[in-house]
């Protein structure tokens, strides 16, 4: 399928315009490009959803620390396009810096709840508010109906989920479960960066998750659950940013056994920070 490529937010008006008037469902997600399986993954949920699908392509310059080179961010807009195409995306909307940010543009969204939990937000204090901007932004000049994430990022899930409800944005934000290697190893574009070694001792992230989690269902307190994964993690060589037991939609520490949790964790192994997350 040849997705047709809306350059403008005007050329996005019309095309979705149209498909409102033959009565059709669409489904949005938003991406950076440098589109990989997790991306195209999200594209077949949404085919699965609605009627069309509408891939959005922008490097969002809000949601980069000073010390973050956006410059380095990877661009190759001809690949994204062919594979976006392959998977079914009906358009892919690449807006320009002027429609996203227009000279003067001075508002942005702030957060609280699950985008203060102490977990990403520790490490890149500036990251949500920049995300929630964009993504507020794509949902309203989108006007989509479901909106796709994948649950690999949970914290930038759950923060979006909320943004959306908070501020009466009439779309649904679906989380898709994260796409695994068949050995259980999330997949991830960082991957690549992993040497043959490190790439067999990163499967530890999901596999202490797993066992941290059947001991809490087993009875164990989480905080003991998540802090023995953690040595163990440390011990194998990776430097641990977190392993958390968080209540599944608030992301706040879990009060009482019955609260619905997620484990989420992130480390560095080498010079590759790796994130996951599973349910207990
Ligand atoms: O997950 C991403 O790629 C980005 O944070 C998003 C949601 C496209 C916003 O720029």
């Amino acid at each position: 399928m040849k997705p047709k490529l809306l350059r403008s937010l005007a050329a996005l008006r019309r095309e979705t315009s149209a498909w409102r008037r033959e009565g059709l469902t669409y489904a949005v997600v938003p991406t950076m490009g440098a589109i990989h399986s997790g991306h195209t993954g999200l594209v077949a949920a949404g085919r699965e959803r609605a009627d069309r699908v509408i891939t959005t392509i922008f490097v969002n310059p809000k949601q980069f620390a000073a010390n973050e080179d956006l410059g380095k961010y990877p661009r190759d807009e001809e690949g994204d396009v062919r594979k976006l195409g392959k998977a079914g995306s009906h358009a892919i909307y690449l807006p320009g810096p002027q429609d996203m940010y227009p000279q003067g543009f001075s508002t942005t969204v702030s957060l609280a709840g699950p985008a203060k939990a102490g977990l990403e937000d520790k490490f890149r204090p500036q990251f949500f508010d920049g995300v929630a901007t964009v993504v507020a932004k794509l949902f309203i000049q989108t006007g989509a109906d479901y909106a796709m994430f994948g649950e690999k990022d949970y914290q930038q899930l759950k923060v979006v989920t909320r943004m959306a409800k908070d501020l009466d944005l009439p779309i649904e934000v679906i989380g898709i479960p994260t796409v695994r290697e068949e050995d259980g190893l999330a997949k991830s574009s960082r991957n690549v960066y992993l040497s043959k070694s490190e790439r067999q001792q990163a499967l530890a992230i999901y596999r202490n998750l797993v066992n941290a989690a059947d001991r809490i269902r087993a009875g164990v307190n989480p905080q003991t659950a998540t802090r023995s994964a953690t040595r163990t993690l440390m011990a194998l060589g990776f430097k641990v940013d977190y392993v958390s037991a968080r209540n599944a939609e608030t992301l706040a520490i879990p009060q009482h056994r019955d609260e619905p949790m997620r484990l989420i964790a992130a480390a560095w192994l080498g010079k590759t920070r790796l994130i996951d997350n599973i349910p207990v």
